[in-house]
């Protein structure tokens, strides 16, 4: 079965804070002085490819800010840096080219691993650039507004927690365009996902369903309701997920919130043994004027596989045409604990199929891969997703290779979703996008 509609997706791009490449770090000066210092060639490359998660408050185990925690830990990170383990990134580096690959140079590498050589020494710190300003535990700048939860979620030791909702008024009494945006858990750890919907006032979704409290699709009373909790045609304004990065729109693109719209979030809590709480919240920048372009999240989804027990390359696909002409900007594929392996490709009409992005699938980080190039693509341009799935022992990851997996909301189920952004002009929603010029024409004729 094909899907190709509207719904969401989140991508990320780094551009002035995030796990990006980000200018504004020395460029390492090895040459001349022989071995390379902390203050002056390890630093700059900490504060540019890792300080946006190893930091005071961010999401990784230590912070790299300061000599002394790093040079203990200068061995760990010339072996994370060599194999490839750090910083995070699972593109196929032979396919396209990603504005938010945070992969250091050869030159990088060597720099790090020749200072744990060395012994790490720390070198002149009127050397050391300036510290790089991180607007509390944003990766983004001081938002302008921040949508938070109302009131703490309580997560239970043990179990599957099924999707929780909540429904967030913005109370915004003007139209809204969001340059830069960032969702924070305040407990990451129990957080598996967390997308956030925008619900404009004339939406029919979930209006039989609490406002400012927590819920799940279960304890709604209308079967509609129940249904709608998951099949939403609502734009996205952002996903989350572990090691996802916020947006960052160019200057000329933005995502569009009606005034009086409410955000609602769909959060996947997964529990680790022991019981805790959540309150997550959005930080929100806005375009200084509206943009001419406006940023859509779209998803080409198959729901309908059966991944027999023990398979262990267990391939699903799913194509729909473009129904409009539009930007393509970014990627996040989603799968869970069987995924494997990620493709997105266009199908040229000659037979020809030009593989954009190829992912080496990794549970723990699901990350958007933006385009460095966004690429027009023209209306009827067919786009291509493939997913494989490793159901046998070789995953260790595999709760159950004795099982017929299928789609379903747990992790133990699976899923087989390919976000993905474009770029529109400003004045087309999602369901204007998804009107085809002929079927316009058939309409009006
Ligand atoms: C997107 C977030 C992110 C970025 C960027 C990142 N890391 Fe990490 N790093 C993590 C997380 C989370 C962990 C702990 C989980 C794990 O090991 O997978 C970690 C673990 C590590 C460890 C292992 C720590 C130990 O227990 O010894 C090292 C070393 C490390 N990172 C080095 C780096 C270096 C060096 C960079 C930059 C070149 C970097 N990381 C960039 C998130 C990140």
């Amino acid at each position: 079965m094909t899907r190709f509609f509207a719904a969401v997706l989140l991508s990320a791009l780094l551009a002035c804070a995030g796990a990006g490449t980000i200018s504004g770090g020395r460029a390492p000066q090895q040459s001349g002085s022989g071995r390379p210092t902390f203050y002056r060639d390890v630093l700059p490359i900490l504060q540019t490819h890792c300080q946006a998660c190893h930091r005071d408050g961010g999401i990784a185990p230590i912070p790299f800010e300061t000599y002394e925690r790093v040079a203990r830990k200068a061995g760990a990170i010339a072996d994370a840096v060599t194999s490839g383990k750090m910083p995070p990134w699972f593109a196929d580096r032979n396919i396209g080219k990603f504005a938010n690959d945070p992969s250091l140079s050869d030159q990088e590498i060597s720099t790090l691993a020749d200072w744990s050589d060395a012994d790490a020494p720390a070198g002149d710190p009127h050397d050391a650039p300036p510290p790089r300003a991180w607007a509390g535990g944003w990766n983004i700048p001081e938002p302008e507004d921040v949508v938070k939860m109302p009131g703490p979620v309580s997560i239970p030791a043990q179990g599957e927690i099924e999707y929780t909702y909540e429904i967030i008024p913005t109370g915004f009494k003007a139209d809204k365009w969001v340059q830069m945006s960032q969702v924070r858990p305040s407990s990451p750890q129990y957080v598996h996902h967390a997308v956030v919907y925008i619900r404009p006032p004339d939406s029919k979704w979930l209006r039989g369903a609490p406002v400012g409290v927590p819920f799940t699709a279960s304890t709604l009373k209308s079967k509609k309701d129940k249904h709608d909790a998951n099949w939403t045609d609502s734009d996205v304004l952002l996903v989350y997920a572990p090691g996802s990065s916020p947006d960052s729109w160019p200057a000329t693109m933005a995502k569009f919130i009606p005034a009086g719209s409410d955000l609602v979030f769909q959060i996947h809590y997964t529990t680790n043994g022991r019981a805790g709480s959540d309150q997550s919240s959005i930080g929100l920048i806005f375009a200084k004027s509206p943009p001419p372009q406006r940023v859509l999240t779209l998803q080409l989804t198959n729901d309908s596989f059966a991944i027999p027990p023990g398979a262990d390359d267990y391939r699903v696909e799913v194509h729909g045409s473009l129904p409009n002409d539009a930007t393509l900007l970014s990627f996040f594929p989603h799968m869970h604990l069987r995924g494997k392996r990620f493709e997105y490709n266009i199908a040229h009409k000659d037979g020809g199929v030009e593989t954009l992005l190829r992912v080496n699938y990794h549970f723990h980080w699901q990350m958007s891969y933006r385009l460095a190039d966004p690429r027009p693509l023209k209306a009827g341009t067919v786009l291509q997703a493939v997913a494989w799935f490793d159901n046998s022992t070789k995953n260790e990851h595999n709760p159950d290779p004795n099982r017929t997996v299928r789609w379903g909301d747990q992790t133990t189920d699976e899923m087989m979703v390919g976000f993905f952004d474009v770029a529109v002009p400003a004045n087309i929603d999602k369901t204007q996008f998804f009107i085809r010029p002929n079927a316009m024409h058939d309409h009006t004729h």
